[in-house]
């Protein structure tokens, strides 16, 4: 049976998805039903047909699961960004624990022992990261929101439950200071106006506060009244950029900023240690669950102050400062010149001299950095960014062989294809995935893994 757009079938939940989403079959054909769970019976309207699934959404819970909750947020079903906000957050965590073992076991690696996920205490407003959109609304009107799924209509937000509570407040008042005065806004159907973004970065434990206009031209108006009138109401907001980006692109920020406040960066902490965060510089979204990641990486690297140490797509140097303590040397690669920069200024507001950070693209340079300093790691960190290690770096590790790798990552799909690749010369031992998103999909993993030992005969 062949299902149909517009038709409605009754169907059981068996299983979640990588998007949190439940999955139902109809005669072996697979649907997607958005915000149901495993174990519910649905009528599912069918949205989408492909080849061999379709997309659907429920129109009445006919079984309801008892892990349903009342829907904190008006938000959340447009915004696509807490897709599991209908589900208490013990549920929210074994989906997560449940697509990371189906992650694995697709590339056949069953064996790897999936530990208990490390869950946040207090599963709200932990992002230190907002980002919002500016635009005209069909009646005329300049609107901020967030982008709805799929699409780039913006829908404004009352309260989120996953922003920090001040960056809101303060991204509020800046968007009405800019409704109030005219000041132009991005209209995306002509490419012509002004502010296409507000960004808040916040640093929670020191609260200073980064701004970031993107702009698409020089013209905002009042931009000297602008400027004292959120440093005055918000003594937090240590620093205040307009960033460039002209192009007609769904990359939210562009190459050159422009400081028109303070220094251009604000410090925050992770455990002892303090960070300089430049505009364009990665830094975790999560801070209290970031150090939960580092501290569980740091024990699967059980360093004992003798190794020499890599620490691959290093952002700021966040992993390797933290590892230095424990090492003798630390070697940090990434691709953002800033970032390296930071992580420079990061090891030396830190009073750590066996660190050093390399710019360029690791595929590239990871060979001539060991060269260069000729060295042979004993243990290496590797973070890629979601799409994982590229071949090119999997043959560079499988050749320099380091004792132990130590992967963190944001994708347990790219993770899986990657230990399926290192499995030839390593023993992957386990692998603990990390809520860093809470009552999003998403879901950070840290695994490890040792260097199989050549018996000798
Ligand atoms: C997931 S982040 C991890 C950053 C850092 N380890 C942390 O915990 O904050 C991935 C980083 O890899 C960098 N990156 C992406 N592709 C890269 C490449 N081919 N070579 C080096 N760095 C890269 C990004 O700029 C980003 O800083």
């Amino acid at each position: 049976m062949q299902v149909k757009k517009g038709e409605e079938y009754i169907v059981d939940i068996i299983d979640n998805g990588l998007d949190g989403e439940g999955i139902a079959k109809i005669n072996d054909f697979t649907i997607f039903v958005a915000q149901t769970v495993k174990g519910e019976k649905v009528k599912a309207l069918i949205l989408k047909v492909n080849k061999s699934y379709a997309f659907a959404k429920a129109i009445e819970i006919i079984e309801k699961s008892e892990n349903r909750v009342y829907e904190d947020c008006s938000t959340y079903r447009r915004c696509g960004g807490c897709s599991l906000r209908y589900l208490d957050y013990d549920t929210t965590l074994d989906i997560k624990e449940e697509m990371v073992k189906n992650c694995l076991n697709k590339f056949k690696l069953n064996n790897i022992k999936v530990k208990p996920i490390i869950a946040m205490g207090n599963p709200f407003n932990y992002r230190n990261k907002l980002q919002y959109p500016l635009g005209i609304d069909r009646n005329g009107n300049a609107i901020m929101g967030v982008f709805a799924k799929r699409s780039h209509e913006i829908i404004p937000v009352e309260n989120c439950k996953i922003q920090n509570s001040l960056s809101q407040q303060v991204a509020k008042d800046a968007f009405e200071f800019i409704k109030s005065n005219n000041i132009s806004v991005y209209n995306e159907a002509s490419l012509n106006g002004t502010i296409r973004h507000i960004i808040i970065r916040i640093g929670v434990i020191t609260n200073e506060i980064m701004l970031i206009l993107v702009v698409n031209d020089n013209n905002i108006k009042k931009e000297k009244e602008f400027v004292e009138y959120i440093t005055h109401k918000y003594p937090e907001v240590k620093t205040i950029i307009k960033n460039y980006n002209t192009k007609n692109t769904n990359v939210i920020l562009g190459d050159k900023n422009e400081i028109i406040y303070g220094d251009g960066y604000i410090y925050d902490y992770l455990g002892d240690y303090k960070f300089k965060i430049s505009p364009l510089s990665f830094y975790q979204t999560n801070p209290v669950q970031t150090e939960a990641l580092y501290n569980k990486a740091l024990s699967y690297a059980s360093l004992t102050g003798k190794e020499t140490v890599l620490d691959l797509y290093c952002g700021i140097g966040t992993i390797g400062i933290f590892a230095s303590k424990k090492a003798k040397q630390v070697y940090g690669i990434e691709v953002i010149e800033n970032a390296v920069k930071d992580a420079q200024e990061n090891a030396k507001i830190n009073g750590i001299k066996n660190a050093n950070f390399y710019c360029g693209e690791v595929e590239n340079i990871l060979s001539d950095v060991i060269d260069k300093n000729n060295i042979k790691p004993e243990v290496v960190f590797v973070d890629p960014p979601r799409k994982g290690l590229d071949n090119k770096t999997i043959g560079i590790l499988k050749e320099l062989s380091p004792q132990k790798i130590v992967y963190i990552s944001c994708n347990p799909a790219t993770l899986a294809r990657d230990l399926s690749l290192l499995q030839e010369k390593y023993n992957i031992e386990e692998v603990t995935p990390v809520d860093m998103f809470p009552y999003t999909s998403h879901v950070e993993c840290v695994s490890v893994m040792k260097l199989k030992q050549i018996v000798k005969h």
